[in-house]
């Protein structure tokens, strides 16, 4: 069972207005100093987090058996949340929690069905929620509800706002984030095409970089920061971007496949297609081969979440390169803190992870790992 480094980062403590579309880049400064910050709070506090693991370790052998845990999707329809809820059933078994104990239920993509379902939950009394909430901004409304309640609280995948967390700290609420800081997805993406080199990528030869931003919810920190970090890390190499075209994909294949046929007739100059996920990829993927185009040759394309089918195309050239978004960390963790919930350990108020670069070169071995 691998576990991974389990570090803690308050990255979401900034406040800044994240501009979405063509033409942004605003920002850019502050949020680069407050992410070293980060990475310093972050190497500080592994240590913490390695105590905490293990005092829950020693703790580790309250029974889990008759524990309730009732987790919260935002949508079932979403495959990488597929992964994720299926890995994390998985693990809690393997903890001890008795499957029957364990309800996972499905927010389809509703924040009104998914506060009822909290409710349902406190009602039934269970011991601890794991919740990755429709809407991130109504983070504050869950937490007074599972708090009042007195009920342990894992957020997971869509991150709460900064002012959110202080306010679990500030109370020393049992409520904690488990997740990777998209961040460093973005740059991780833009990496993959810097790498290749800008006499490759820059194919009509003008000194500038032509791409399209497919973009997930734009309410989710996940998809603000991959639409911004993925082009800084093309600027930060001294390269000149020009944005045709930014539209919001919503995390989904088919919406991503209509909005890049009609992005490509419109921008047949594109060299790089971003996407903010992989299930966008691959729908992108599908309109550029129906446009005739060949990635690698005449065009790029990266996603985001190392999905098997995204790994194949990596394999076979069809997709330039994608980063590992580690569901299989993430739910451990999220599973990990409800754990020491339970057991009295309790966790820090913010659990991160790093996500992984992948192109033809480690796409094997990432896929590999997953079997
Ligand atoms: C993943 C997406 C997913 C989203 C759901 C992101 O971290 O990369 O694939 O749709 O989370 O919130
Ligand atoms: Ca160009």
């Amino acid at each position: 069972m691998k576990k991974k480094l389990v570090s803690l980062l308050t990255v979401s403590a900034m406040t800044m207005s994240m501009l979405v579309g063509c033409g942004q880049g605003a920002a850019e400064t502050a949020t680069t100093e407050v992410a070293e910050t980060a990475t310093e709070v972050a190497e500080t506090a592994t240590q913490a987090a390695e105590t905490a693991t293990e005092a829950a370790e020693t703790a580790g052998s309250a029974d889990l058996a008759d524990k309730k845990v009732g987790v919260c999707i935002y949508q079932f329809a979403d495959n990488f949340m597929t992964l994720f809820r299926t890995e994390l059933e998985n693990y809690l078994i393997s903890q001890g929690f008795s499957k029957d104990n364990i309800t996972i239920v499905d927010g389809a993509n509703d924040q009104a069905t998914q506060t009822n379902q909290i409710q349902n939950f406190i009602t039934q009394g269970v011991d601890v929620l794991i919740i990755n909430p429709v809407n991130s901004s109504s983070a504050a409304t869950i937490t007074d509800l599972v708090v009042g309640a007195d009920i342990p609280l894992v957020y997971i995948n869509r991150e709460p706002d900064a002012d959110e967390e202080a306010r679990w700290q500030s109370n020393s609420w049992n409520v904690t984030y488990v997740g990777c800081d998209a961040r460093q997805s973005g740059t991780m993406q833009g990496e993959i095409i810097v790498d290749l080199g800008q006499d490759k990528v820059d194919l009509n030869g003008d000194g500038k970089i032509q791409y399209i931003m497919i973009e997930g919810d734009p309410e989710n920190v996940d998809a603000q920061y991959r639409t911004e970090f993925s082009v800084k890390a093309l600027e930060d190499a001294g390269w000149t971007v020009d944005c045709l075209d930014d539209q919001v994909g919503n995390w989904d294949q088919a919406t991503a496949q209509q909005l890049v046929a009609n992005s490509l007739s419109a921008h047949p100059e594109t060299e790089v297609v971003f996407c903010n996920n992989d299930a966008m990829a691959l729908g992108a993927l599908q309109s550029i081969e129906a446009a005739g185009r060949k990635v690698g040759e005449d065009i790029y394309l990266v996603g985001v979440d190392a999905l098997t089918e995204a790994l194949e195309d990596v394999l076979a050239g069809t997709m330039t390169g994608t980063v590992f978004n580690d569901h299989i960390a993430q739910s451990h963790g999220a599973a990990d803190a409800a754990i020491n919930y339970i057991t009295g350990a309790g966790n820090e108020y913010y659990i991160g992870c790093d996500y992984v670069k992948v192109t033809t070169e480690n796409a094997q071995s990432v896929l590999d790992s997953l079997k």
